[in-house]
């Protein structure tokens, strides 16, 4: 997911840390509110540096040493709050001294961009003066100016139409919401959370689709996602929690094997239903004495999660029995007059919903294979039980023979157009031989690869049943890894129609 070449470079002294001149001991370090949480939102996309000026030195004021120490202790600290910086670059000379460091030559970044193969046309500098963003700019870089430090002294000095904001934490999420295509911002967040505390039901990405999420406390609130989705009231709802901390509000007992598998998986794409605590509202849980949990990995997720501070329940944000949604758009089209608030933050990144295992009766059992595959589930615990038969198992509500659908007919199998009729498309998992005679193809991965697949699945699926055509054919994958989980989603797709061969 990193993207390798784009840095943020980052002033220090007014911009991290408050600017109290000639900082000579870490003990004076005072850090700006939050900074060190912004920077570590960075982190994912942008490798990090801090170029700082320490004319101290040149004057004699401070040391070298000592301007390092400070460096170095900074640095130390974003480091434990998340936010890794590469490199340190400090200019010891004085304004006059014409020295490469400093104006007019960004001497720092070509240094860094050399070195680290860094794209500098996609990078960035926050700091709080106006040299700052005149600097990156030279290069074809983008100059953030914060007003903390001498920002707000200077911020008449800084040319029109130049980005100023409040703070560092401001700045991270411009920055974010530029480079990053589908971030949301904290204010969306926030929004989210306020809507979910009033009783209201938004769709969130998650890394598998996007899940469509209310209080999981809130019963009523849980009413309106049955109600938005056209969700029978016997199927449960998967509830989405920020931590293993939050555990034992939801449940009784977390058996060791899925202890294990907590600690392996979590966050990410997998859920286990496990005994329910009283306080679940039986109807998150259909009625059942367990429930399913899970969390998810998605920093989008993970925000508002922690934003609410409570457990979300939320199925997938599709109308019920169809197919499950992995762009924002797919929301819209479905739900978008039925929910109250859509957090956009593009793709999902896996494209299947999670793995579902269940521990409340007996060893585990596999309710719905998904993201996380069954092999690597087995490495942690041993064998898991598959179901037997559990098309019809009323344990496993969620389980019904169709499901995951497109309204056109869809048959399962390696079949030829030859021997159906009318205008027949074919869902590949590779490229097909190009005189196959179907009226439409969507190749899931051209060279082979499961994870792509499973990421190209709902979206090729969606838009082959947008083609009015008379069948879709869909071809069996690899029987392993996330193949198990996209030959269960077809099957289910295809599942309780007639076959017209
Ligand atoms: O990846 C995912 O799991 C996505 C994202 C949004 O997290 N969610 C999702 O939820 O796919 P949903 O509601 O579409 O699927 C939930 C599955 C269903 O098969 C449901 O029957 C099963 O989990 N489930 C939930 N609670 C259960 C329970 N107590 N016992 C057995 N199965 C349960
Ligand atoms: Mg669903």
């Amino acid at each position: 997911m990193a993207n390798n070449n784009m840095a943020v470079f980052l002033d220090r002294d007014g911009t991290i840390i408050e600017d109290r001149g000639d900082l000579a001991s870490p003990a004076d370090i005072v850090f700006l509110p939050d900074a060190a949480e912004a920077l570590a939102k960075l982190q994912e996309h942008f490798k990090l540096f801090i170029v700082t000026n320490q004319t101290g030195i040149a004057t004699g004021a401070i040391t070298a040493e000592q301007a390092m120490a400070v460096s170095e202790a900074v640095v130390a600290f974003l480091v434990r709050a998340g936010a890794r910086i590469e490199r340190v670059f400090t200019c010891p000379h004085r304004k006059e001294e014409n020295c490469v460091c400093r104006k007019p030559s960004p001497y720092f970044l070509r240094c860094a961009a050399e070195e680290y193969g860094l794209d500098l046309t996609r990078s960035y500098m926050i700091g709080d003066h106006p040299h700052d963003v005149a600097c990156i700019e030279q290069v074809g870089g983008h100059g953030v100016y914060v007003c903390t430090g001498h920002g707000s002294k200077h911020l008449a000095e800084l040319p029109l139409g130049k980005i100023a904001l409040p703070s560092i934490v401001e700045a991270v999420d411009w920055i974010l919401a530029t480079a990053v295509p589908g971030y949301c911002c904290k204010e969306d967040i926030d929004a989210a959370a306020r809507i979910i505390a009033a009783g209201g039901i938004v769709a969130f990405p998650t890394e598998t689709v996007y899940g469509l999420g209310a209080d999981a406390f809130n019963a009523e609130a849980v009413a309106r996602i049955f109600a938005a989705k056209g969700r029978p009231y016997f199927d449960p709802l998967i509830v989405h929690i920020a931590s293993p901390d939050w555990l034992p509000l939801l449940t009784t007992d977390v058996p060791p094997a899925a202890q294990r598998l907590a600690e392996r998986f979590w966050p990410g794409p997998l859920t286990l239903v496990l005994p329910k605590q009283g306080r679940v509202p039986d109807i998150v849980t259909a009625g059942l004495p367990s429930v399913a949990l899970r969390i998810p990995r998605h920093p989008v997720a993970q925000a508002l999660l922690h934003r609410c501070s409570t457990p979300l329940a939320a199925p997938s944000a599709n109308r019920f029995g169809s197919i499950s949604p992995t762009i924002p758009q797919h929301v819209v089209a479905e739900l978008s007059d039925r929910v109250d608030f859509i957090l956009d933050s593009g793709p999902c990144p896996l494209g299947v919903e999670s793995t579902v295992i269940s521990f409340v009766e007996g060893d585990p059992l596999l309710l719905r294979p998904g993201g996380t595959p069954l092999e690597e589930i087995e490495a942690v615990i041993g064998q898991v039980r598959l179901p037997d038969g559990a098309e019809t198992q009323p344990a496993a509500p969620g389980m019904l023979p169709r499901h995951y659908a497109p309204r056109t007919l869809l048959v399962f199998g390696d079949v030829s157009p030859a021997d159906c009729q009318g205008r027949v498309g074919l869902l590949a998992f590779t490229t097909p031989p190009a005189d196959a005679g179907f009226a439409a193809v969507e190749v899931l991965s051209p060279s082979g690869r499961l994870e792509e697949a499973a990421a190209n699945l709902y979206g090729a699926l969606r838009r082959l049943d947008a083609l009015g055509l008379t069948m879709i054919v869909a071809q069996p994958l690899p029987e392993y890894g996330l193949g198990r989980a996209i030959n269960d989603r077809l099957r289910r797709a295809s599942s309780s129609q007639p076959t017209r061969l």
